[in-house]
Order: C-alpha cells, then sequence, then structure tokens
C-alpha cells in the first residue's frame, strides 16, 4: 500500500507517468467516469480549505466514485480530544483512501502509519503540500513543455507557506532548475530547505527582497500568501502581509511568456488587473488540480484503465 506524504514520495519516472496520466485524464474525461465505481474517498480536513478538499472530491466524483468526510476540527470528533491515530484507523473500514489536512506539521504522515488506506496529504502545518505540488508541477509542464532549464522565482511567505517548500523538493530533482527566492528578511526560506536542500544538491539559487530587481529573469513565478494562521502575533502579520503586490506596472517587467502562479487563495499579493494578463495561469492551475487528483487516487488506488 502507498501513501503519498511527501513530494519525494514519487521517483521522477513516477510523477512522469502521473503527470502524463492527468493530461490523458484531461483529453479523455469519459474514459475515466467509471473507474471508481463504489469506491468511497474521506476528505478529512482539520484547517480550512476551499480548492484543495473540493478538488479532491471533485476528483472523486468525475472518477464515478463517492465522497465522505468532514470539513472542520469542530465537526468532528477532534473537538472531543479524539487522536488523528484513533480517527483514520475508523475511517480505514469507512472508506477506501483518505486525504487529511492538519494544522501540525506530520499528522499526516502519524496518520499513514495507523492506516489501512492509502493516506494523501492535503497540507500538513507549514510543513508540506504535496498535492499542491503535483498540481503547480502539472501546470508548469503543461504550459512551458518542460521542468527543466527554467529559472522560477518564489515570492512572499517562504518562511510558512507548505507549497513553496513541497515545490522546491520536488523541483531540485530536474536539470537546470534555479530559483529566485524573494521574501522580507523575516519570511526567508526555512534553514533547513536553504541548507539540506538547495545547498546540498549544489542548486543554483538566490534570495532577493525586491520583486522588481528578480522579475525579469523568471521563466515562472510563483506568488504566495502571507499565512496569517502561522504567525504568533498580529503586528507582524500586519507589518508584512501587503509587502508584495503585483500588479501591471510590475508585470510589464517580466518576459511576454513567464507564467504566473499561485496556489490561491490569494489576498492582496496579486493585483486583479492582472487576472487578464495571459501569462496569469493560476485559475487554470486550480482546474488541473482536479486532474491531477484524478491521477493520484487512480495511482494510489492501483486501478489502470
Ligand atoms: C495553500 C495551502 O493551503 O497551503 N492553499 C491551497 O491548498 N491551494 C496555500 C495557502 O493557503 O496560502
Amino acid at each position: 500500500m502507498r501513501h503519498l506524504i511527501s513530494p519525494l514520495d514519487f521517483s521522477v519516472e513516477e510523477l512522469e507517468r502521473l503527470l502524463n496520466l492527468a493530461n490523458d485524464i484531461e483529453n479523455n474525461p469519459d474514459k475515466y467516469a467509471d473507474a471508481c465505481k463504489r469506491k468511497k474517498l474521506a476528505t478529512c480536513f482539520y484547517e480550512p480549505s476551499t480548492r484543495t478538499r473540493l478538488s479532491f472530491e471533485a476528483a472523486m466524483l468525475n472518477l464515478g466514485g463517492s465522497v465522505l468526510g468532514f470539513a472542520g476540527a469542530d465537526s468532528s470528533s477532534a473537538a472531543k480530544g479524539e487522536s488523528v491515530s484513533d480517527t483514520i484507523r475508523v475511517i480505514s473500514s469507512y472508506a477506501d483512501i483518505c486525504a487529511i489536512r492538519h494544522p501540525k506539521e506530520g499528522a499526516a504522515l502519524v496518520a499513514a502509519s495507523k492506516s489501512e488506506i492509502p493516506v494523501i496529504n492535503a497540507g500538513d502545518g507549514g510543513h508540506q503540500h504535496p498535492t499542491q505540488t503535483l498540481t503547480d508541477l502539472l501546470t508548469i509542464r503543461s504550459l512551458k513543455g518542460r521542468l527543466d532549464n527554467l529559472t522560477i522565482g518564489l515570492c512572499g511567505d517562504l518562511k510558512f507557506g507548505r507549497t513553496v517548500h513541497s515545490l522546491i523538493h520536488a523541483l531540485v530533482r530536474y536539470e537546470n532548475v534555479r530559483f529566485v527566492l524573494i521574501s522580507p528578511e523575516e519570511l526567508r526560506i526555512p534553514e533547513y530547505i536553504r541548507e539540506d536542500v538547495l545547498k546540498a544538491k549544489g542548486v543554483e539559487f538566490q534570495e532577493v527582497e525586491r520583486l522588481e530587481d528578480a522579475i525579469g529573469s523568471l521563466d515562472a513565478l510563483y506568488m504566495t500568501r502571507v499565512q496569517k494562521e502561522r504567525f504568533f502575533n498580529e503586528e507582524d502579520y500586519i507589518r508584512l502581509k501587503d509587502f508584495y503586490v503585483l500588479n501591471k506596472a510590475k508585470l510589464s517587467l517580466a518576459k511576454d511568456d513567464m507564467l504566473i502562479l499561485h496556489p490561491l487563495p490569494r489576498v492582496n499579493e496579486i493585483a486583479v488587473e492582472v487576472d487578464d494578463d495571459p501569462r496569469a495561469v493560476y485559475f487554470k492551475q486550480a482546474k488541473y488540480g482536479v486532474y491531477v487528483r484524478m491521477a493520484l487516487i487512480l495511482t494510489l488506488l492501483n486501478i489502470e484503465v
């Protein structure tokens, strides 16, 4: 039995197969319409979510399966003090596969260790978000045609942003990928990623504070929201929340074919005026999230169509 807890749980070759499957699903949805008949997906979300939970549910419904679950810790027995380990043991006998989101780092790993069904990490605190990474990889590969030879800018809350952490882990495995890490001093990438991932692998990267200084060199710009819920005090959040606002003026410095990605939700970091620019692909990205989650469910359930 396989789980998806970290973006490194799939080899580059397995990822290639998964992304190919996602593209085939996009082009031939009818072929997959009954692939998960009588299978059930449980979504156990202890933290707020719109896209991740609903795209998982849409994915399972598109495959002919059913969904069950809860959308907040308050509406589950967590509110009574039940542990994740106990909850997943029970869910194992109700569903065939489970996607879990939890505010604590490592919660999905704990769940997987006690589970009798495949567990998918749908976000564990400020740590990882591997299915967002699958979405990001599918988006970049589909729209750029490659995952190697790219200069990727990651901008915003690089400290708490789990989507950024997972994406870096995944992308360092491709040839000639360079990173420009754009953040205020206080929201720089965690030390363990700088040292153990980027430096250890000899990946080319630079850290800058001004978006204007970096934007011109990028093939893709990954904007992120300042992660309000992970701050220890509100003052810091308020001071940092509008540090970056991508608007038309800044975008005029970028390459004509630079992709603008964002895992969403967007707050103020991308001005609405940017949405109509052909380079803005964040809503398309959310759509790719459904195809890739369909491919993931099929892969983890070992279903071949
Ligand atoms: C992200 C998350 O939950 O980490 N959202 C998502 O799943 N698309 C990013 C965020 O909340 O800022």
